[in-house]
């Protein structure tokens, strides 16, 4: 059974939009793992764009499920993460002014560094994952780091706009997917997936766990978090929710 974990940056875009106290992303949080999700993500960016410190604290007490971090791999962001003791970091790369995360880390450039940032994590007993494009080479990077988790980045899926693209995509995605098993890492994927093109991600052996933000949020200001969720979740063919 896939699990998904839901991103609720964006409840805390629409706050910031006017710098006011609603919508709460942890509020949103709470309504989400009531309809079945299992966890909770949220990015803390290093211009705090959307998510607050103190929306952070505030998550790490209400999410019942796991809370999921995803953060770059700076100074400040391992202190946050000390404080702040999410269950798992996601470490992403981020670039100012980008209007979301464009990219996998690229594990193979910057090895030593996120060796030591890696195992800063672990010292603090925080569980790691690490965002990557579906590569092979960059899979077996981040296994030589020793992170349990990676997430592969379906952005290129997701954005495929012929039969040919997608299934390059695919392809490449179902290969890092099933290296990454062979090395004993848990495989999460995430980005740019909706209710149209999550069935096939869902479908792909090894992977366990599905983050997904901006699609969910989009549809719960139409429809409610709950009713939002729950289409999530059965177009991931989790028809366990039907039962709930
Ligand atoms: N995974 C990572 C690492 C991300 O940075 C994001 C976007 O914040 C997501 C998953 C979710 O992407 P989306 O908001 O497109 O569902």
């Amino acid at each position: 059974m896939v699990k998904l974990s839901v991103n609720v940056d964006h409840v805390a875009t629409v706050r910031q939009a006017r710098r006011a106290d609603e919508p709460d992303p942890v509020a949103a949080a709470v309504l989400a793992e009531l309809a079945g999700a299992d966890g909770i993500t949220c990015h803390l960016r290093g211009d705090r764009r959307h998510i607050q410190d103190e929306d952070l604290r505030r998550l790490r007490e209400a999410v019942r499920g796991r809370l999921n971090v995803e953060m770059a791999a700076t100074k400040p962001m391992l202190e946050a993460a000390r404080k702040y003791r999410p269950h798992l970091v996601t470490l992403v790369p981020e670039k100012p002014g980008e209007l979301t995360t464009t990219g996998g880390l690229d594990v193979r450039r910057h090895r030593k560094r996120l060796r030591e940032h890696v195992r800063a994590l672990r010292r603090a007993r925080i569980d790691v994952s690490i965002f990557l494009d579906p590569d092979l080479g960059q899979v077996e990077a981040a296994a030589e780091l020793g992170v349990g988790t990676i997430e592969l980045n379906t952005n290129a899926w997701a954005i495929a706009r012929t039969e040919r693209a997608a299934r390059r995509a695919y392809d490449a995605l179902v290969a890092a997917a099933a290296r990454a098993g062979e090395l004993g890492l848990v495989v999460a994927a995430g980005h740019g997936l909706t209710v149209k093109n999550v069935g096939p991600i869902a479908d792909i052996p090894e992977v366990e766990e599905l983050n997904i933000g901006h699609s969910i949020v989009a549809r719960a200001t139409l429809l409610g978090m709950e009713a939002a969720v729950r289409e999530m979740l059965v177009a991931m063919g989790r028809f366990d929710v039907l039962l709930r």
